[in-house]
């Protein structure tokens, strides 16, 4: 599916933020586990959760989901069981790394697959450490296909973090709660936490504490959990995309309420208002355990920045997003230690280059990031160009909206994934202002 963009949009009005994937797919996971009664609310109903569920289905979970869109786990009388076709994990990272986490934890034997993306992206993050705990998994060189048979864990367990990432210290987290292992990560730069606090939510014996300015977290071996309902809030990495189509889309005001504002994930918010982007957070709130608030934006006039170190992490979904927002400020914006992103659905740093080359958009290209020189005006561009997506929802939907400051529709290719993270996200920009046509 590709998809035009139009050339008179203004952003303006009211919307709800899109459920968050990480928590959504955390919820599914850990729900299934603790095998009682429980409702998910604000559930995001994208490709992504949608894997994960029908995986969690496919061992015995009995999930499912009602006609107004909310999420039921019944209590069941048997426990998960092993599965002769291959779980499907799509385009999600997520689902099948905290998955192999899980199931390997639980002692099953089961089988992993995904889509050409997922196929190609490094699972030796996660063998390696599941391994050491115990877990027997054979790969294929460190990538899917994957396949996992029953082995005893052992009883306590140690890691420190090679890369900063909330995949790889979830996917222990879940398999150490499923064995029965007790866990030490030390992990030294800060990545999402909503599997800690999640389990913590739901009375998990789990702590982080700081030492020589490293987290550490510790989840016991026993764990007593208990479910309740639970509210997902909305996906701030979803919203990055409306804020920043009203920061350069000249909009007089746009509304996006219940966004989650996890301190591990806001970094893309202080990384626009060092830009000079005009958001306001209000009606800060828990829902569930987490932080959410109602975020007001307005049409601002941004310069560049330089974002590096500790702040990569926090912001690792938005760059793309955030590399738009530098195109259309006012000087040079750097962009450094993002490497990660060369791993993600798509090699995002070499998909944002190729998009401003067609663009015109100047830019220098780093192994670990890039520089943007940055201009407010429209672009004059010739009709008809085209930017490759590469199958990856965030560039796409990152180019649909730099299509905002351009002279002439572009179209974007291959926009298909977009439903993985954001499924309504045609509907919600077309309500604000701004048509995409099929
Ligand atoms: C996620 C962690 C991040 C992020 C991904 C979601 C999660 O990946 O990019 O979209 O839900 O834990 P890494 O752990 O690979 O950094």
């Amino acid at each position: 599916m590709n998809l035009t963009t139009s050339t008179d949009g203004q952003i303006l009005g009211k919307v709800q933020c899109p459920g968050d994937k990480s928590i959504s797919q955390r919820a599914l996971m850990i729900g299934a586990f603790m095998n009682q009664n429980m409702i998910i609310d604000g559930f995001l109903h994208g490709q992504d959760p949608l894997s994960t569920m029908n995986a969690l289905n496919q061992i015995g979970a009995g999930i499912s989901i009602d006609g107004d869109g909310r999420v039921h786990l019944c209590k069941r009388n048997q426990s998960f069981h092993n599965c002769e076709n291959a779980l499907n994990f799509g385009n999600s990272g997520t689902g099948l790394r905290l998955m192999l986490g899980l199931t390997s934890g639980m002692g099953l034997k089961a089988s992993f697959c995904g889509d050409e993306s997922l196929s190609s992206r490094p699972m030796d993050r996660i063998i390696n450490p599941l391994t050491e705990m115990g877990a027997n998994i054979e790969s294929t060189n460190g990538k899917l296909p994957i396949s996992i048979s029953p082995t005893k864990f052992k009883k306590q367990y140690k890691y420190e973090l090679p890369v900063a990432s909330a995949q790889v210290k979830s996917s222990i987290l879940l398999a150490g709660l499923a064995a029965g292992t007790s866990i030490e990560i030390i992990e030294p730069i800060q990545t999402r936490d909503h599997t800690e606090k999640m389990l913590k939510h739901f009375g998990a014996n789990i702590e982080t504490s700081s030492q020589d300015g490293k987290n550490v977290i510790k989840l016991a071996s026993s764990n007593y959990l208990h479910a309740k309902n639970y509210n997902v809030v909305g996906d701030i990495s979803s919203a990055a995309f409306l804020i920043v189509a009203a920061l350069i889309g000249n909009s007089p005001g746009l509304e996006i309420m219940n966004v989650g504002m996890n301190p591990s994930r806001t970094g893309v918010l202080q990384a626009l208002q060092k830009m000079g982007a005009n958001i306001e957070v209000k009606n800060n709130r828990l829902e569930s355990g987490e932080h959410c608030a109602d975020l007001f934006v307005k049409k601002s006039e941004l310069k560049g920045v330089e974002l590096s170190g500790k702040i990569i992490p926090n912001i690792i979904d938005e760059i793309p997003i955030i590399s738009i927002a530098a195109a259309f400020a006012n000087g040079e914006t750097v962009i450094k230690d993002a490497r990660e992103l060369r791993v993600k659905e798509s090699d995002r740093l070499r998909a944002v280059s190729e998009g401003f080359s067609s663009l015109g958009i100047m830019h220098r290209n780093f192994e670990d990031g890039m520089s943007i020189q940055g201009a407010p005006n429209q672009l004059l561009i010739d009709p008809s160009i085209s930017i490759d997506s590469y199958d990856d929802h965030r560039i796409a939907m990152s180019f649909l909206i730099a299509g905002l400051k351009c002279s002439k529709p572009i179209i974007v290719k291959d926009c298909e994934n977009i439903f993985t993270s954001f499924p309504n996200f045609i509907e919600l920009i077309s309500s604000i202002g701004y048509e995409l046509k099929k």
